[in-house]
């Protein structure tokens, strides 16, 4: 396998401090996908999407650990049931708002990477999973613990 990215993620996040994490975490922030010049033709027709799949590259991260302790929770999970950073494939997944396009430039909301990441691929957003049918594991449990203590 051999990936190279199609672009890089531009934002004012220099540093994981910065990113917003944790219980009722909100991503607003701002940002751009900024896609290799030699690539825009890939972008034609994006615009008609409100949301895109982001799909990136956890570069500053190393190693990797099965069990996770995500900031949401006080007990370990294992790694594939968690977004953490550190993974046996260093990939991270984001949805983020198109709100506007720019040539090979994407302006979009809902940025949580670092300024500089690397994109591997971006794809429309669609599900059609009614919201009834998802279950959220351990995050549901641990938010309900939340409200009671
Ligand atoms: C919990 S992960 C979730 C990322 C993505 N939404 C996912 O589900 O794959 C988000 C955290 O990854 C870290 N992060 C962001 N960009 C990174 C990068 N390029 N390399 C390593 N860590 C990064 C930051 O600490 C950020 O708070």
């Amino acid at each position: 396998m051999k990936m190279e990215p199609i672009g890089f993620v531009r934002c004012a996040f220099t540093h994981p401090a910065q990113i917003p994490k944790g219980p009722g975490a909100e991503h607003t922030a701002e940002g751009s996908l900024e896609i290799l010049p030699e690539l825009e033709s890939g972008l034609r027709d994006i615009e008609g999407f409100s949301h895109l799949f982001v799909v990136w590259v956890f570069d500053r991260s190393e190693g990797y650990d099965l069990l996770a302790s995500p900031p949401t929770d006080d007990r370990p999970h294992g790694v594939f049931a968690t977004r953490a950073p550190r993974r046996p494939n260093p990939i991270g997944l984001t949805v983020v708002e198109l709100v506007g396009r720019d040539g090979p430039r994407l302006r979009v909301r809902g940025v949580d990477m670092l300024d500089g990441t690397p994109i591997l691929d971006i794809k429309p957003y669609l599900s059609g999973i009614p919201e009834d049918r998802i279950r959220r594991g351990w995050l549901a449990e641990a938010e309900a613990r939340r409200r009671e203590s």
